[in-house]
């Protein structure tokens, strides 16, 4: 597909309704006829574009918003995503669920935008977050588990968007990198930031923050060799509603099972079966120190194991993995 008819595909998408040809024509410069010329190639392509005479143009095969009536539905999860607090537009859903957490909004609550100003990633960096095509949503959870055991939340977490990606879309093969990123063909589809206030024995709350890319049909150029969409990789819109249900539902059973477990043992095979980095070469940036060394799994604690250069084995709890070259 060519840029312009991405674009207009976008357009369509955020609409969600009828845009008119003449908006159209003056939103991208062009005339009818090369308007009409880009519509025809989103059909040959097999989106279902109504044109209607009066009204303009729209994607029919609709891909939803994540408010509450369109997620509802498709909930299995007893307490997950039953208090669902939508937002056309925020900060950053993880700021909202912070403070709504400070103030006693029940395990289970989700909030979700449609788009975010001032999404934030690990490490300080920036969540793209454009309107229309992705999920951005931050789920509170009062575990009430010492604070050391919080940070296995995100390898749990992840493997739950793992099976929800593969229950929605089998032929996809994703892959989970340690510790929290979703990756498809070698780029990010999905992050997660795992926030918490805690004492030391006592954890109060912990947002699970997510960001996942799902019809998003342009990456911003800085971007495009290290993160793509669903929609990228497939070529096919998918539900936003439904993916967020999905998430809900995967995860509500692994957080029972794992607060009754006591650590993560239960999912490690899984998380081993589907890690990017099981037996590869990796290098560990830590803040102060470079670790080099071949990923020999992930221990119960959610600690990447490592058997370094010097023979070693190391526990390694944060940090950013890097695939060494030769072995991507
Ligand atoms: C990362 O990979 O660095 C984590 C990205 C997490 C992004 C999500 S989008 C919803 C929630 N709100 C935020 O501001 N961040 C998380």
């Amino acid at each position: 597909m060519n840029d312009i008819a991405a674009q207009i595909l976008n357009r369509l998408l955020k609409a969600g309704d009828f845009l008119s040809g003449e908006d159209l024509c003056y939103e991208f410069g062009m005339t009818r006829s090369a308007v009409w010329k880009h519509i025809r190639l989103l059909r040959a392509e097999g989106y279902h574009v109504d044109a209607v005479t009066g009204r303009g143009y729209r994607l029919s095969c609709l891909t939803g918003r994540p408010v509450k009536a369109e997620v509802t539905p498709f909930l299995t999860a007893q307490r997950f995503g039953r208090n669902i607090l939508y937002h056309d537009v925020t900060a950053s859903t993880n700021l909202l669920a912070k403070s709504l957490a400070n103030d006693g909004s029940p395990e289970g609550s989700v909030v979700v935008a449609d788009s975010q100003t001032s999404g934030r990633g690990r490490m300080g960096r920036i969540w793209v977050s454009p309107s229309g095509v992705n999920l951005y949503f931050s789920l509170i959870l009062r575990p009430g588990v010492p604070s050391i055991r919080v940070p296995q939340l995100t390898l749990l977490v992840a493997a739950a968007i793992h099976q929800a990606l593969v229950s929605v879309a089998s032929d996809l093969a994703p892959l989970i990198k340690w510790p929290n990123d979703i990756l498809l063909n070698g780029k990010k589809v999905c992050g997660v930031l795992c926030e918490m206030q805690s004492e030391p024995d006592l954890t109060h709350f912990v947002v699970v923050g997510i960001g996942l890319n799902i019809n998003q049909t342009l990456m911003p150029s800085e971007l495009q060799d290290v993160a793509t969409s669903l929609f990228l990789e497939t070529g096919c819109l998918f539900a936003r509603p439904e993916l967020l249900a999905s998430v809900l539902n995967h995860f509500e059973p692994l957080y029972d099972a794992w607060i009754l477990q006591e650590d993560l043992g239960f999912i490690l095979p899984y998380l081993e079966k589907y890690s990017l980095l099981q037996s590869k070469q990796v290098t560990i940036d830590q803040l102060k120190r470079t670790l080099s060394g071949t990923v020999k799994g992930i221990a119960r604690g959610g600690e990447l194991v490592i058997e370094g250069s010097d023979g070693q084995t190391h526990l390694i709890s944060s940090g950013e993995a890097h695939l060494r070259k030769e072995t991507l």
